[in-house]
């Protein structure tokens, strides 16, 4: 048994710009570039950077949605390599992804209920009753009632859109859930619920987040360790603490230096909250 749960070996992952005829090649954006991450089983570890640094790329790549360029992606040790879509999201079903933008991953036209319903059915459950059921059980775990099965995403707010973004990757009984910016857009009373909330189910279903976000402060005091990421590359990588104490890179000191908020009362709410 590997000693990570989860693994990236020099992961690279291009956008290559359409050929236009007549026209020069387009050189393509290297979003992920040589990226090695090692995840271990319950941590929660923090992917953090400016906007465009890759963050959501190199979830999208290890969720198997984006075929990587070059590299290796590795579950509890052994490589799940890219064959077609299908085949890696069987293959590293134990990964989940709550989107960076719930409203916009809710099908306006579908209730709640059927939305969860759907993720169960495509994922082999064919027990309606047994659906029901977990649906119920889920809508609960993440603080809402079975009412909301019936209710449309336009009827939401934005923190009860994040629950059910929460709740439709927890039926799927993920190990590994990568929650992309699960706080931003949020108002600080909506985002400590929501954190609260992650923290109390990573131990409920026993789970190892990668948690990506540019709030500092939330990082500070919900991750174990931090994968700090510019342009592509993890520049730093470290445990929390040591990172906040002693950034070494000079990018990780500019990031933290432009995060005025970690000096005011707001991470006191923060870390109250989790
Ligand atoms: N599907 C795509 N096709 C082409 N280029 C893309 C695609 N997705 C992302 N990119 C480019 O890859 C780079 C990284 O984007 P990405 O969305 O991973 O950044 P991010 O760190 O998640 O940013 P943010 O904090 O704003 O969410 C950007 O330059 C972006 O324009
Ligand atoms: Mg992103």
């Amino acid at each position: 048994m590997s000693r990570f749960i989860l693994e990236t070996l020099d992961l690279v992952t291009e956008f290559t710009a359409p050929k236009r005829l007549l026209q020069k090649p387009r050189p393509g954006v290297r979003a992920v570039d040589g990226v090695s991450l090692q995840v271990r089983k319950g941590e929660v570890l923090g992917i953090v950077g400016e906007s465009g640094s890759g963050k959501s790329t190199l979830a999208k790549t290890i969720l198997g949605l984006y075929r990587p360029t070059s590299g290796s992606i590795l579950v509890d040790g052994a490589e799940t390599p890219w064959r077609s879509r299908r085949q890696v999201r069987r293959a590293r079903g134990a990964i989940q992804y709550v989107h960076q933008d719930p409203g916009a991953a809710l099908d306006p036209w579908w209730s709640i209920g059927r939305t969860l319903d759907e993720a169960l059915v495509i994922h082999g459950n064919r027990d309606g009753a047994e659906r029901t059921r977990l649906i119920d059980r889920m809508l609960e775990a993440v603080g809402l009632t079975p009412a909301f099965r019936n209710r449309y995403p336009h009827e939401l707010s934005g923190g009860q859109q994040r629950r059910i973004g929460i709740a439709r990757t927890l039926i799927l009984r993920p190990r590994i859930v990568i929650l992309d910016e699960p706080t931003s857009g949020l108002d600080m009373s909506v985002q400590k619920t929501v954190l609260t909330l992650v923290h109390g189910i990573r131990q409920e279903f026993d789970l190892t987040y990668l948690f990506v976000s540019h709030d500092l402060s939330v990082v500070r005091n919900l991750c174990d360790r931090v994968a700090i990421m510019q342009r592509g590359r993890v520049v730093e990588t470290g445990e929390t603490a040591a990172i906040f104490a002693d950034p070494q890179h000079d990018y990780t000191r500019t990031l933290l230096a432009a995060a005025p908020t970690l000096q005011s009362g707001r991470l006191k709410g923060a870390k109250a909250a989790v």
